[in-house]
Formats: C-alpha cells, sequence, structure tokens
C-alpha cells in the first residue's frame, strides 16, 4: 500500500506534515559517503538505513524474541506513563527518531486516561514510520492533535517553532546509544538549548548487561538484522550510484565490553573493487574488510546520568526494568 492509498482509507482527521528544512549544513550522502568509504577505518552514518525497506526491518527487528529492547522499553511506559505524564503535564509531547510511534500509545493512553489532552508532532527521516504512524494514531486517539515532521533532527531541530506551554521530549529505543559519546553531548546540548525551564525530557537507555544476551539482540535467528545492515548497500546503490553486491558481503555484529558498546560492520567476504559512481571514485575491498555501520552503547546509572549531566540535565526519575536491561529516564534542564 502507498501513503496515498493509505491516506484515503483514514477518516476525515488528518495531520500537519511538513518537511523541515536544514537548520545549518549538515553532510549529505555524498559527503557522508566520501569521508567515511574513502579512507580507513570505513564507516557510515546510521541514519541511512532507514530507507522504506529498512524501516520494514526494523519493525520487524522489534518484534524478534532476542531484542529485548523494544518490548521492555513499552514494559515500563505502560507502567509509569501516567506518573510520566502527571509529572511532566506536557501541552505538546514531542519525539525525535519516532519511527511508528508504537510505544509512544502508552504516553497517550495514559492522556487519554486521566483527560490531559496534549498535542504530538513526530519528527524523523523516514517518510514510511511517519505515515504509518500517524494514520495509526490519527485512528486512535480523536482528541489528538498531529504534527509530522519530516527530516535530519540534527540539521533540522533549530527550526522547529514551539508554541506556549511545556513539551515533553521523547528520545526513545536507546537511539542516543547510536551516537559516540562526544556527538551525544552535543546533541543532547542542542536539545537543551530548544527546551525551556518546564519542558521535560524522556529518554531510554539499553543498560550494560550479559554479553550473550546482547549479541544474542542484533544477531536474531531469522537473519532480521542482518538483512538490515546489508540493505544500507543498497541504499547506497541507488543514491550514489554504487554497485555493491550485497552478497559479498556478511553482517557482523559484537559486543566490546571495555567500550560497552554493540559494533555493527559490514565484513567484505572477497577481495572486490566497488564503484561509488556518483563520487567518481571506486574503492577495493580486500577480503575481511570491514565497513562500520553502527555503535549501541550501553548505559550504566553512572553513565547516563553523567551524559544527562554534562548536557544540562538532571535525572528526575530513572525506571529501571526489573530484569535491569532498560531505563527509561525522565530529565529536568538545570
Ligand atoms: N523510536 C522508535 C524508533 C527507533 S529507530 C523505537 O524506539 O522503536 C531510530 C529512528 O530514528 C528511526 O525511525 C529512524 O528513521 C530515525 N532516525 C535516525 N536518524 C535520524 C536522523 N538523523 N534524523 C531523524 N530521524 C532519524
Ligand atoms: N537504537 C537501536 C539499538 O541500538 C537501533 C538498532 C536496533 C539497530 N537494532 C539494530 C541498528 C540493528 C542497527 C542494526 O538497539
Amino acid at each position: 500500500m502507498n501513503y496515498l492509498d493509505a491516506l484515503e482509507n483514514t477518516s476525515d482527521q488528518l495531520f500537519e506534515y511538513i518537511r523541515v528544512p536544514p537548520a545549518r549544513d549538515v553532510p549529505g550522502l555524498e559527503e557522508d559517503a566520501r569521508r567515511g568509504l574513502l579512507s580507513q577505518p570505513r564507516s557510515l552514518p546510521p541514519k541511512y538505513f532507514y530507507d522504506d525497506c529498512g524501516t520494514e526491518l526494523f519493525e520487524k527487528i522489534c518484534k524478534t524474541s532476542e531484542y529485548y529492547p523494544t518490548r521492555t522499553e513499552d514494559f515500563l511506559l505502560k507502567r509509569h506513563a501516567k506518573d510520566i505524564i502527571e509529572t511532566a503535564k506536557p501541552t505538546n509531547i514531542f519525539e525525535l527518531g519516532s519511527g511508528s510511534s508504537t510505544k509512544t500509545q502508552r504516553l497517550l493512553d495514559a492522556c487519554s486516561e486521566i483527560a490531559h489532552f496534549p498535542s504530538y508532532t513526530a519528527f524523523d527521516i523516514s517518510e514510511r514510520a511517519l505515515m504509518f504512524g500517524g494514520i495509526e494514531l490519527s485512528k486512535r486517539y480523536d482528541w489528538l492533535q498531529i504534527s509530522l515532521l519530516l527530516g535530519d533532527y540534527e540539521a533540522g531541530f533549530m527550526n522547529v517553532p514551539r508554541e506556549n506551554g511545556s513539551r515533553l521530549v521523547l528520545f526513545l529505543g536507546s537511539t542516543i546509544g547510536n551516537f559516540e559519546q562526544k556527538h551525544a553531548i552535543q546533541f543532547m546540548k542542542d536539545l537543551r538549548h530548544n527546551m525551556s525551564q518546564t519542558d521535560r525530557l524522556l529518554v531510554g537507555f539499553d543498560r550494560v548487561k550479559d554479553r550473550h544476551i546482547l549479541d544474542a539482540a542484533y544477531n536474531d535467528s531469522q537473519g532480521i538484522t542482518a538483512a538490515f545492515n546489508l540493505n544500507v548497500l543498497n541504499v547506497l546503490n541507488s543514491e550514489l550510484g554504487a554497485n555493491f553486491e550485497p552478497k559479498n558481503f556478511s553482517h557482523l555484529a559484537q559486543y566490546d565490553a571495555d567500550k560497552a558498546q554493540i559494533e555493527m560492520h559490514l565484513v567484505s567476504s572477497c577481495a572486490q573493487r566497488v564503484m561509488l559512481n556518483n563520487l567518481r571514485e571506486f574503492i577495493d575491498m580486500d577480503a575481511g574488510e570491514r565497513i562500520q555501520t553502527e555503535i549501541s552503547r550501553k548505559f550504566t546509572d553512572q553513565s547516563l546520568t553523567r551524559l544527562l549531566s554534562d548536557s544540562g540535565f538532571v535525572v528526575k526519575k530513572d525506571f529501571v526494568s526489573p530484569d535491569e536491561y532498560f531505563s527509561l529516564v525522565l530529565a529536568k534542564p538545570i
């Protein structure tokens, strides 16, 4: 089903849909590829995973038995939603990297229950995720005013106009763990800069745990995470005129306990030359050579508190799941 068909199937209640222009210069795919692929160690930023196909694969990852973060965070949201809404009393819930906004429904359910009716803004780079999330929410909550913002949250956040009242900013799914420490602090500082004293921030942090659980979560037995990782090569082929052969690469995700992070790579299975036509460049890869596609950092109470305080926030509540796999943290600007 394409987006327009999907729209026609919904009730009259539509949402606002806005493409957010970059508020500052951020590199596009060509520049990122030039920087990341032409020199060693080779790497790519994770935002290129989320084309239509990648977005669908990510949704499937979230449903695998090995990938505990989604269901654990969902459990925490369900359990503490009322407390969170009553504490933050938002007039607007503003979600970064909202994906399909499925877990957000826990908070909106609590809003319905206590008859507190904020508006909802979703900001994501994936049009597919935004549309499907928006349609689902508009069906479920007849009181909800929805704005869908399409753009790069690193480039566009400062351009988003704000209304009076208090915002509850959501950054779920441990997406913060996909940033290196320095980058994470910069990102959160920017966020802080755009928040007022009465705004609140709700962040999901995946926690340090037994490595077997972590390794399994990023190596599901159905190979969906592998397909998600390899799909970025299709994105490079279509957007960069490259000629990667996905079958000549394999998925590698492993936990580095010293750095407390999962590191995800694509590994070249043979010596091969790949053309990057739009860059008028090529790369020669040896068998076993890697491209790093993602890191996913894992946190302790100490490291998450530190990250927040270094970016100008103080922890108000740290909701930890009973298995201690995941933390949902409500923070406020210092
Ligand atoms: N919050 C959801 C999705 C997490 S996956 C959940 O917890 O399940 C990360 C989401 O962030 C994806 O929907 C992806 O499209 C989005 N994303 C990644 N990089 C982005 C960027 N630079 N700007 C905007 N959205 C981005
Ligand atoms: N924020 C998610 C995480 O770090 C993103 C993610 C889940 C992911 N599974 C992935 C990213 C597999 C790349 C590959 O857990």
